[in-house]
């Protein structure tokens, strides 16, 4: 690449000689007679380099230093100066000068001073394409990272989903072999327990696939004016018969002080049957208890909230372990009764309402679900 330099002197004599020695060296050789016209051709061409005489009328060497180095930082200017000037060659230390040479100048000396800005130049644009290749190369891992643990994501989900829909056309295929049994036996009785197997694994698939669409869903949530107790006495309705028939009290507890609040009442609706669901498992597996089975389904008036909604049950209880992964996907202690999706999507309905979820629970003896949500989303949130 070719060496340019502008060479900044008010002396005619000294621009001539200076700029042949400049040239003998293989620099183009762009000069000025002052600090305004360096400048103005600085802009032109912005040579690499700028020789130029500490000592000028109007604008001095010093002034020019200062708005070169302000334009272009990079830029190497080597100050000439006189003797005597030594104030001035210290000031000029201040603005960045790259070097000195001294009048009379020797050639050995400006080549000198030369090589050495060209050395800085060289060292320069290496550390620019180095740090280029450097970012580049961050980002390159970066872009290969995240795709890897996009992919492990959907790997992840795919195993857990594989592992539901097993589970659910196991059930099925067992409800259809009872069916059959019943049909060949003619015996109502096999038929009652197929029908009711195949029925409950229908039942799961299509909350399966609710709940995923949900989850997957990119469509926003529809915020209404509504009365918190309503979603919750729904549930009740829906679940009282079901509690019934295992035994197990379900009792709703409303405030009757609550405002109304802003929310998907549907959504809201989900995460209280997930809970309430969960609530009635939690006796499934229990051996036979002394204690009256109780699940409630409280909605409170809470500090700084809409509504506060409780589940609470004196079922199985949860140890601290399970209590440390029930929001995770795909867990579930349920085995092939579980697809352990139930508690990650009211989290994440909760949270879309700008609300929270908390959980205290003690293995034997019961469990709380709380789920507080604002009266009114804010704004840009939602
Ligand atoms: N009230 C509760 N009492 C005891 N354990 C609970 C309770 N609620 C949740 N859990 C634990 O949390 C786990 C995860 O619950 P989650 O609702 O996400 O999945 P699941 O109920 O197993 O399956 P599904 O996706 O069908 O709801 C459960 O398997 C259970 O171990
Ligand atoms: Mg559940």
């Amino acid at each position: 690449m070719e060496k340019t330099i502008l060479l900044v002197d008010d002396e005619e004599g000294i621009r001539r000689v200076l700029g042949i020695a400049l040239s003998d060296i293989g620099y183009q050789v762009l000069t000025a007679e002052n600090g305004a016209e360096a400048l103005r051709v600085f802009k032109e061409s912005r040579p690499q380099i700028v020789l130029s005489d500490i000592k000028m009328p109007e604008m001095d060497g010093i002034e020019l230093l200062r708005r070169i180095k302000k334009m272009s930082p990079d830029t190497e200017v080597i100050m000439i100066t006189g003797h005597g000037d030594m104030d001035l060659a210290i000031k000029s230390v201040k603005y960045e000068a790259t070097d000195f040479v001294t009048k009379p100048i020797h050639d050995e000396v400006l080549e000198i001073a030369l090589n050495r800005a060209l050395e800085r130049i060289a060292m320069r644009r290496k550390l620019n394409e180095y740090t280029q290749n450097l970012e580049q190369l961050v980002r390159d891992k970066t872009q290969k990272l995240l795709e890897a643990e996009r992919l492990a994501a959907v790997g992840q989900t795919v195993a857990g989903l594989s592992h539901a829909i097993k589970n659910i056309t196991g059930g099925l295929k067992g409800g259809a072999f009872v069916l059959e049994k019943g049909i060949e036996l003619d015996e109502k009785k096999y038929l009652m327990q197929g029908w009711e197997m195949i029925k409950g694994n229908v039942d799961k698939i299509t909350n399966l696939s609710l709940d995923l669409l949900n989850y997957a869903r990119d469509t926003e949530l529809n915020f209404q004016a509504c009365d918190p107790n309503k979603p919750a006495q729904e549930v009740i309705d829906l679940m009282v018969p079901r509690a019934h028939e295992l035994g197990i009290d379900l009792k709703s507890d409303f405030s009757q002080n609550l405002k109304t609040c802003h929310f998907d009442s549907d959504f809201i609706y989900r995460c209280l049957l997930n809970l309430v669901t969960n609530a009635l498992d939690a006796f499934v597996h229990e051996k036979p208890v002394a204690r009256d089975k109780k699940v409630t389904l409280c909605t409170k008036k809470s500090r700084g909230w809409g509504v506060e909604y409780q589940v609470l049950d004196n079922g199985c209880g949860m140890s601290p372990e399970i209590r440390k992964n029930i929001f995770k996907r795909f867990f579930s202690t349920k085995g092939s009764d579980g697809t352990g999706i139930g508690l990650m999507i009211t989290q994440k309905i909760v949270k879309e309402h700008q609300g929270v979820i908390e959980v205290e629970s003690e293995e034997g003896v019961g469990s709380k679900f709380i789920i507080k949500i604002p009266e009114m989303p804010k704004r840009n949130d939602c």
